[in-house]
């Protein structure tokens, strides 16, 4: 797996560094209120948990199954899972934060915010991502939370996967071309 990796972008400390930091100020500004985190499976898992429990905080957290990539290409088009439906159902009276692994196009967060837009109740809806990439904005989306700006590469590791594989790596890297098929 480690001859497919071009080049390291973020070594393991510093992605625990910096999702200390990141739990210390969600803590902080959601302090007495009632916050349920919606996780964007699969690449938020490994976000999702090391994020959670540094939050000092009663969170509720939900996962939800969206996807928008093949292989190394957005399709433009985001996907839902019927969970979905039932977590917007569910919102009434709740400060939703949504997570996500990346921001590269824009799309997938500005498809979910506006899903849950639609259902009244929501106290509030904010947004977090582990990394965002500089330049690469097709919906005019920002993050409310992020931990880290990378330049326009396709990256693996720590969630992030090339055709589902790389998750499991404990650091984010760019894929080597030669590992990308056509
Ligand atoms: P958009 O383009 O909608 O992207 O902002 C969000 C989703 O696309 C996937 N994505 C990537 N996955 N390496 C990956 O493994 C990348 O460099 C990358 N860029 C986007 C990811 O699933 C994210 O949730």
């Amino acid at each position: 797996m480690l001859e497919d990796i071009d080049r390291i972008l973020l070594r393991e400390p510093d992605i625990q560094a910096r999702i200390e930091e990141l739990a210390f100020q969600i803590a902080r500004d959601y302090h007495a209120k009632d916050l349920t985190i919606v996780a964007l499976l699969n690449g938020s898992v490994f976000f999702l948990a090391d994020l959670l429990r540094r939050i000092a905080l009663p969170v509720h957290f939900t996962c939800l199954r969206v996807s928008s990539y093949e292989g190394d290409q957005s399709t433009g088009e985001v996907r839902f899972a019927q969970e979905a439906t039932d977590i917007a159902i569910n919102a009434a009276g709740r400060h939703l934060l949504i997570l996500d692994d990346i921001l590269d196009t824009g799309c997938t967060l500005q498809a979910v915010r506006a899903r849950f837009s639609d259902q009244p109740g929501a106290l509030s809806l904010k947004t977090c991502v582990l990394l965002k990439k500089s330049g690469t904005r097709t919906c005019p989306v920002e993050a409310d939370y992020w931990g880290f700006e990378i330049e326009n590469a396709f990256v693996v590791g720590y969630g992030l996967d090339y055709r589902d594989r790389y998750r499991n790596l404990p650091f984010i890297g760019i894929l080597k071309q030669s590992a990308i098929s056509s």
